[in-house]
């Protein structure tokens, strides 16, 4: 990653655009990270939700939070404590450009804390806003680092199962974390995710310390016969093989029970025929891979209407997998 950092300090600023009082406007996509069995490892993006973020240049250096929608006015508008403007600050020092003044306004198209890696899509949109702007033509995957240092200012950890996939669209395996190795893997088309958001409030930060600390080897190989498994499926254009990978021994017990219903919500998608079934990264979201629309809307109907006669309000996204990551709007 050090080699790539500096190689944009040498190549991308020479068609640096910027200076015009120019703006910019990105979608980044809501990410499903862990796919069940591979905890920190594997994630994959959605077409919707995802989150927007206007960029404009401005005279002064340093960079101004304008406005937040769609968060409840729970995100902080200072600079210096928002992961988007964070992230995009780290950016620019690390290309030498601490001189670039720039503006920000930030979209919520979802809900935080859902565990459809809101905080990511957020700082991906920022760091490929800036990234457009600035002409960098260089790989995406220098970016990485400054997403990853988003997630950890969010939740205290840097994972990158939520910043990968939201960077690159479609299905990607962290293969290693130190060095940061990324592998991108392919998936079967046609798959449809079903999400399901239930409107209680999970914080990754705190969905991270239930968890245990140590695993028996007897579980270890389980989890990576899974994650093998998955892997695999994906590769072979397998559903079958997929759908019976997609099993967590390790998180998931812990995790489920601070989702209302989380068994009973699995029960009654796979019976409408559910691939699979599983928390959609720290949850409360869950998430089920269907094999065609219809399938995806009816399971996602199901459970909203299992959580609404609970009292739970839900949000429900049907989507295929998002291949491309962020994109410019305009
Ligand atoms: N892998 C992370 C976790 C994703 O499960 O804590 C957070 O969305």
């Amino acid at each position: 990653m050090e080699n790539n950092i500096q190689e944009i300090k040498t190549s991308t600023i020479k068609a640096s655009p910027l200076g015009g009082g120019g703006g910019i406007h990105v979608f980044a996509p809501a990410t499903v990270a862990n796919v069940v069995c591979g905890f920190d490892v594997l994630g994959f993006a959605v077409n919707e939700p995802g989150d927007e973020v206007i960029m404009r240049v401005t005279g002064k250096p340093g960079i101004t939070i304008s406005k937040i929608t769609g968060d409840d006015g729970r995100l902080p508008l200072d600079p210096a404590k928002n992961t988007v403007s964070v992230s995009v600050q780290h950016y620019l020092n690390s290309i030498g450009r601490a001189d670039i003044g720039l503006n920000i306004e930030l979209h919520k198209k979802m809900p935080i804390g859902s565990g459809l890696g809101s905080s990511s899509a957020s700082t991906v949109a920022g760091l490929f806003a800036i990234k457009t702007l600035l002409g960098d033509d260089t790989d995406p995957s220098n970016l990485l680092p400054f997403a990853m240092k988003g997630e950890e200012m969010a939740c205290g950890h840097g994972h990158a199962d939520n910043v990968a996939p939201a960077l690159f669209g479609g299905f990607v395996l962290v293969r290693s974390y130190e060095p940061l190795d990324i592998v991108r893997l392919p998936h079967p088309e046609g798959l449809y995710c079903a999400i399901v958001f239930p409107d209680v409030d999970v914080p990754t930060r705190e969905a991270r310390q239930i968890i245990r600390k140590n695993i028996q080897m007897k579980d270890a190989v389980t989890q990576w016969g899974n994650i093998a498994g998955l892997v695999s499926g994906l590769f072979m254009n397998d559903i079958d093989l997929i759908g019976r990978s997609m099993k967590d021994i390790l998180v998931e017990p812990v995790r489920s029970m601070l989702i209302p219903d989380f068994y009973k919500m699995r029960e009654m998608a796979m019976e409408l025929g559910a691939i699979s079934f599983g928390i959609s990264g720290s949850g409360p979201s869950v998430f089920a891979f269907a094999r065609d629309e219809d399938t995806a809307n009816r399971i996602t109907q199901r459970l909203q209407q299992h959580l609404t006669g609970i009292s739970i309000g839900s949000n429900t996204y049907v989507s295929t997998i998002n291949d491309k990551g962020p994109r410019v709007l305009g």
